[in-house]
């Protein structure tokens, strides 16, 4: 019998998982069908149980319940309780078990399909809610020389910053004045709503890499890191690299992502306009 898996938010229309997982399945010929599913806001937890039932064997999360998702498990991965958040649900047995994928995720695609360096570098990243919380950990594995936070409400960076501790430190994006970063990466909401980010201009310089976490629209951040000559990234292949890994977990085998993220990158250039959104 096919196995079954889905993605669970909600919104969920736009979701790419669908077209992602089904690309992973032809090419590594797993038997398996995925499929969207919009959860009622308040009826998370209902219509996964619903779903394991079903006979569901795995599910991606996305926003807004992967703190929600945290909490439903029987078990959950270190990742998983760095990020308090999950994004991979395994059902096994009548438990379920959560991993968080999307840092791993960032840091393959910085490291694997763009060549960054992040051992011994100064990083930026900006913003300090869900999506921010989520790839500090991994982040914070590669060694970086300093993690350093930013965010509107700068309370909450240093906050977060002194959780995780160690080269993390946290402040407002006032305090990044005469600051210079070899990798910024960008996991505010900010681009959804086309909002600029009030960084100083030393931030962006022709030899940092500008990493949007958001896909599918060039936003503010991105047009003005290219307009001062930086190497631009959206989110897209950190979409990708956090569904092989879920791939993995459920199926055991890892897809080549390289001819995925290609195949995608035509699709919402042209079919899918609709289909931009935050990796959180
Ligand atoms: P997510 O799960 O996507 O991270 P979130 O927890 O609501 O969502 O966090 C959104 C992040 O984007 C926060 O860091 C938020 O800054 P505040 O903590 O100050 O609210 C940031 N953000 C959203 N809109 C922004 C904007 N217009 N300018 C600057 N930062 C913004």
């Amino acid at each position: 019998m096919t196995d079954r898996y889905a993605v669970f938010g909600n919104p969920i229309a736009h979701s790419l998982s669908p077209l992602i997982h089904r690309l992973f399945a032809q090419q590594t010929g797993q038997d398996l069908c995925y499929e969207a599913i919009l959860a009622p806001l308040d009826a998370f937890a209902a219509t996964v149980a619903r779903f394991i039932a079903e006979g569901g064997r795995g599910a991606n999360v996305t926003v807004p319940f992967k703190e929600e998702a945290f909490r439903l498990c029987d078990e959950t991965s270190p990742r998983a309780r760095l990020a308090q958040a999950v994004n991979t649900l395994v059902f096994n047995d009548g438990r379920i078990y959560g991993d968080n994928t999307d840092g791993i995720g960032l840091v393959r695609d910085l490291k694997h399909n763009l060549a960054a360096t992040i051992a011994g570098q100064h990083v930026l990243l900006l913003g300090a809610g869900g999506a921010a919380r989520g790839v500090i950990g991994p982040l914070l594995a590669e060694k970086p020389a300093e993690l350093f936070i930013a965010n509107r409400t700068a309370s909450r960076a240093e906050h977060l910053a002194a959780q995780f501790g160690g080269v993390c430190r946290g402040g407002s994006f006032a305090a990044l004045a005469g600051r210079r970063f070899s990798l910024v990466l960008n996991a505010t909401s900010a681009g959804l709503i086309n909002s600029p980010l009030p960084l100083p201009d030393d931030i962006f310089a022709p030899d940092v890499l500008a990493y949007e976490m958001v896909y599918g629209r060039t936003t503010p951040f991105m047009q003005r890191a290219q307009a001062a000559g930086c190497r631009v990234s959206d989110g897209l292949g950190m979409l990708v690299e956090q569904a092989a890994e879920a791939f993995f977990l459920w199926r055991g085998v890892r897809p080549e992502t390289a001819p995925v993220l290609a195949a995608l990158r035509s699709h919402t250039q042209s079919a899918h306009q609709g289909a931009s959104g935050v990796n959180s």
